[in-house]
């Protein structure tokens, strides 16, 4: 169990260049199922979540190779993979409810450890279980198990979901390209990973067509070839790192980023007073003087991402004057800010608002990582309060964000990262 121990004070300033998106490759390494033989990933990034992933599919029968050194990752898939994801998996990383339409689709039938509870708020999974059923599957809870099941293959239907769900129109998407017939997918999520994934599955010889819309066409095909594929960029962690430019009155470039995935953060940075310039391969975010509190309603793409609001509240917590957070994706995103209020942080919450009355300066303090994103976030909070901050449960950090201390130094920032040695093991 690490800890990050962040000394206040620092501007970061320098160039930062981004890995593949956590959010798209895990998709992506669940695809690989779909075809028999060997996918080659690059841009990996080296997190924790990717390594979960790959034992998830070595599991399956699959053979995973990952070089961190070339970002580049080669999952050889069976014949006849495995159907199973046992609960010691799934509980670590709830994106391992990815395998499930690739899984029915690929062997007639799937068994996947439902997550349990998520510091983030409730995530049921209906949407995805409803779309397999109109696809034509069986689906039930059997002893902590999703069990889906199409012993004679699935069939193109309409799916209509009740909300752009980002995991289902992924499971979706993956069950149908081999079903028999059309699946038309209505009121997708559009995020750009969705985009990612698609054309992978398109270049596997898919048909997909639609997607980054609301509505998306899947034709099944009889099979899928394996293919080799870049993961898409970062977004989230472009934020990240243009959010911590703001706060920190700092100046970073951030290369292989693709600032068309981010416009409303960019453009509310600008609201804040940052220069935000687009470069050849990525954007600049620039901050001389102290921030302005923005406003932000957190939705689903083209939408401000949630994954983005925990910097938005760091941020606003050193601006200059008030601004209100309306997160309308996760029911208890806001359970960190009591975190942020250890660090001196002005912020009321009332259901799925955040009032933050920005200060000059926070106050360093032990607080502790809840999520992933939570996690970075306080670190960057750590950065604008005087004094030291330490963040407790790194690793919550460390399953999304490649080397995030190492980079922190780069950019001229005293963070370092040490044993906790409270920690009890869980
Ligand atoms: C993905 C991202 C996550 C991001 C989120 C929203 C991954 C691994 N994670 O998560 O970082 O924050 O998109 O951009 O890609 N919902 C239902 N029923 C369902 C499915 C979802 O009600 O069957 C609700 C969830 O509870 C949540 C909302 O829909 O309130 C959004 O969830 P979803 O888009 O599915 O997010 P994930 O795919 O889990």
């Amino acid at each position: 169990m690490d800890r990050f121990r962040v000394v206040g004070g620092a501007r970061l300033a320098g160039e930062v260049r981004l890995a593949g998106a956590k959010n798209s490759v895990l998709k992506l390494m669940a695809a690989a199922l779909l075809a028999h033989g060997v996918t080659v990933l690059h841009q990996v990034p080296d997190i924790a979540d990717v390594a979960i992933m790959a034992e998830l599919l070595r599991r399956l029968g699959c053979t995973v190779e990952h070089d961190p050194r070339t970002a580049s990752l080669r999952v050889d898939v069976p014949e006849r993979p495995g159907h199973q994801a046992d609960y010691d998996l799934v509980r670590l990383m709830r994106a391992s409810i990815c395998v499930l339409g690739p899984l029915v689709a690929r062997c007639g039938v799937a068994e996947v450890a439902r997550p349990g509870g998520d510091a983030i708020g409730s995530r049921p999974l209906d949407l995805h279980v409803d779309g397999l059923v109109r696809l034509g599957a069986s689906v039930d809870t059997e002893h902590g198990f999703i069990v889906a099941k199409a012993p004679d293959g699935l069939r193109g239907a309409p799916v209509w979901l009740d909300f752009p769900s980002v995991g289902a129109t992924e499971n979706i998407m993956m069950a149908a390209v081999l079903a028999h017939g059309t699946t038309v997918i209505d009121n997708a999520a559009r995020e750009p990973e969705i985009v990612d994934l698609a054309d992978m599955l398109t270049a596997m010889g898919a048909q997909v067509h639609g997607a980054g819309t609301s509505t998306i066409e899947v034709s099944g095909v009889e099979r899928l070839s394996p293919v080799e594929h870049t993961v898409v960029p970062d977004r989230i962690i472009a934020g990240t790192w243009a959010y911590a430019a703001a706060a920190t009155q700092g100046d970073i470039r951030v290369r292989n980023a693709r600032p068309e995935h981010l416009e409303i953060a960019l453009d509310k940075l600008v609201t804040a007073g940052a220069a935000v310039e687009r470069t050849e391969d990525g954007f600049r975010v620039v901050m001389d003087t102290r921030p302005a509190a923005v406003d932000v309603v957190t939705l689903p793409f083209p939408g401000f991402p949630t994954d983005l609001q925990p910097m938005v509240l760091a941020l606003n917590a050193v601006a200059e004057g008030a601004a209100m957070v309306t997160e309308n994706v996760y029911e208890a995103r806001f359970m960190f800010v009591d975190e942020l209020l250890r660090l001196g942080a002005d912020i009321r919450t009332d259901g799925h608002h955040a009032v933050v009355r920005g200060r000059p300066r926070l106050s360093g303090a032990p607080v502790r990582a809840t999520d992933i994103r939570a996690g970075a976030a306080l670190v960057v909070a750590g950065l604008v309060a005087e004094g030291v901050t330490v963040v407790s449960d790194a690793f919550h950090v460390d399953r999304g964000y490649p080397g995030f201390d190492a980079q922190l130094r780069a950019l001229g920032a005293d963070v370092t990262r040490e044993p906790d040695p409270v920690a009890f093991p869980s």
